[in-house]
């Protein structure tokens, strides 16, 4: 007993050493380690990363490095400097976070940490040629989950329900019965995968409290349970997106078990990010009266629109650029709400160049994070009153796309940068632009949706989410909403 307290005494010591021994050296960007020993800035990170990395900014400039729970992080915030760290992924590795935070949140260890063949599998599957059926299939359930289905929605009486559960169930319905083929649990898989994404932010950050590590245990239990294919449990085979993944990990040698946690991770990864974004956007069109309009007037102007009846919608046929005030309206949604945080490994002592001609050397062993929410998005220099939704920010004059966008007099390849970038952007970018234009478009053509209180406005985000994905809302807003009468 002795002994063991003896030998605890002195791992701690030397853990506290060596955290609060490191120094700054020569060429490295500035460190901010913290008041607390090894913990560092996890608590501020933790509560509000946005908060404390504008802190930091504000404090060291663009390049600094924190130390948050053990871990040193080079925190990189310009924009025109993503790409040194992007490119270079021998020095910059990203394979074993990933394998961390998968394993972590879903229980998943793959064998190999080789990620290629999975990504041409993502590729093949929800772009090129597959692109168009998943396209048309999602549009058919939107469809039918919006118009056809008396219990959501009819005309003779007001719905009432909140804004953010209504575009999140709606799309995951949509998206699950295209992905997955099935209507038999999709009801059941919606209620385990919301309880389970709510908490998720916290598994991952192991700040689960007992209970919420009960019921995060239980709703993935039932999810891998409620996703495992039918045919292996007496069902027939389908050509669902879901069983051609099966069949990719079954020849990549991954085991049954390991194959239900890999379908929960597809099941996240592929529906997670699209409600929430189509929540924001019609909650800044409702609370945005003159963007209502003209997203309003662009649909009536269109005419693959003006013979719309409501059994027939023409939307999947628009193409990017048939709708610039909608895309834009979008780009402006993404750049307020969308926080995703790129992480990398530092493999070996590297030079890291930035855009300003200075170098930064940065050591073995720490990391490397990009936050692009901070800056492109929501950067003064690059977009003026950054808080601000303005409707055509990403609007020329002539009605067309606007994509110039400058810092420090250099253009801007990364201006905004909700799908990530590099090796492991979004593959459903296409997919999840045209779903949510689709749903947006039938919502306001099809329906009278309202808010309930006519000065409401957006509730605020949720602070702790910032690093995964599109931000959730503190709270909803409450919408009316029924079937137009024709
Ligand atoms: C507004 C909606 C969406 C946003 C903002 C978004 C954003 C992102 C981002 C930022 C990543 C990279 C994550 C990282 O680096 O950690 C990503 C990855 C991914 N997204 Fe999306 N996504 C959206 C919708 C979708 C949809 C609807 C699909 C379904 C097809 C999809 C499929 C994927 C896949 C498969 C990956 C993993 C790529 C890889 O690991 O190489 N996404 N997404």
């Amino acid at each position: 007993m002795l002994w063991t307290i003896f030998l605890l005494l002195n791992g701690l010591l030397i853990l506290v050493l060596h955290y609060s021994t490191r120094k700054r050296q020569k060429n490295e960007p500035p460190l901010d380690k913290g008041l607390i020993p090894w913990l560092g800035h996890a608590l501020e990170f933790r509560n509000d990363a946005a908060k404390f990395l504008a802190r930091m900014k504000e404090k060291h400039g663009d390049i600094f490095t924190v130390c948050v729970a053990g871990h040193y992080v080079t925190v990189v915030l310009d924009p025109n400097s993503f790409d040194k760290v992007l490119n270079e992924t021998t020095s910059f590795d990203f394979s074993r976070i990933r394998a961390q935070m998968v394993n972590r949140v879903f229980s998943l260890q793959l064998p190999s940490s080789n990620s290629a063949p999975e990504r041409k599998w993502m590729e093949n599957h929800f772009q090129g040629l597959n692109l168009q059926k998943l396209n048309s299939s999602m549009n058919i359930h939107l469809h039918n989950l919006i118009l056809n289905n008396p219990e959501s929605c009819c005309s003779s009486e007001w719905k009432v329900d909140g804004l953010f559960g209504l575009c999140y169930s709606l799309l995951f319905r949509a998206g699950y019965l295209t992905l997955f083929e099935r209507d038999e649990n999709v009801a059941a898989v919606y209620k385990e995968f919301r309880k389970f994404d709510d908490l998720l932010y916290k598994l991952a950050r192991k700040s689960l409290n007992r209970g919420e590590t009960e019921i995060v245990k239980l709703s993935q239990e039932r999810l891998w349970k409620l996703l495992s294919p039918p045919y292996l449990t007496g069902g027939s085979p389908s050509n669902s997106s879901q069983q051609s993944y099966h069949h990719f990990l079954q020849e990549q040698g991954i085991d049954t078990d390991m194959q239900t946690k890999a379908q929960l991770l597809q099941l996240w990864t592929t529906q997670c990010n699209a409600g929430p974004a189509a929540f924001w956007l019609l909650g800044f069109l409702l609370t945005h009266p003159e963007a209502m309009e003209a997203v309003k007037s662009e649909i009536r102007g269109l005419s693959a629109l003006q013979d719309t009846s409501l059994q027939r919608p023409r939307l999947n046929q628009l193409g990017p650029c048939s709708t610039p005030v909608f895309d834009s309206v979008l780009n402006e949604t993404l750049r307020l709400t969308a926080a995703v945080m790129i992480n990398r490994e530092v493999m070996q002592d590297k030079l890291l160049p930035m855009a300003d001609g200075k170098e930064y050397h940065l050591r073995k062993g720490d990391r490397v994070c990009l936050f692009p929410f901070l800056s492109p998005q929501m950067d003064p220099e690059i977009h003026q009153d950054p808080q601000m939704f303005k409707y055509d920010r990403f609007l020329n004059k002539n009605k067309t796309l606007k994509d110039e966008f400058c810092k420090d007099r250099k253009r801007l390849k990364y201006y905004i940068m909700p799908w990530g970038a590099g090796r492991n952007s979004c593959v459903g970018k296409e997919f999840a632009v045209t779903a949510i234009r689709h749903f947006v478009f039938l919502l306001l053509t099809h329906l009278d949706l309202e808010l309930c209180n006519p000065g409401a406005e957006l509730p605020p985000v949720n602070s702790r989410r910032y690093g995964f994905g599109m931000l959730h809302p503190e709270g909803d807003l409450l919408v009316r909403y029924r079937l137009k009468r024709t």
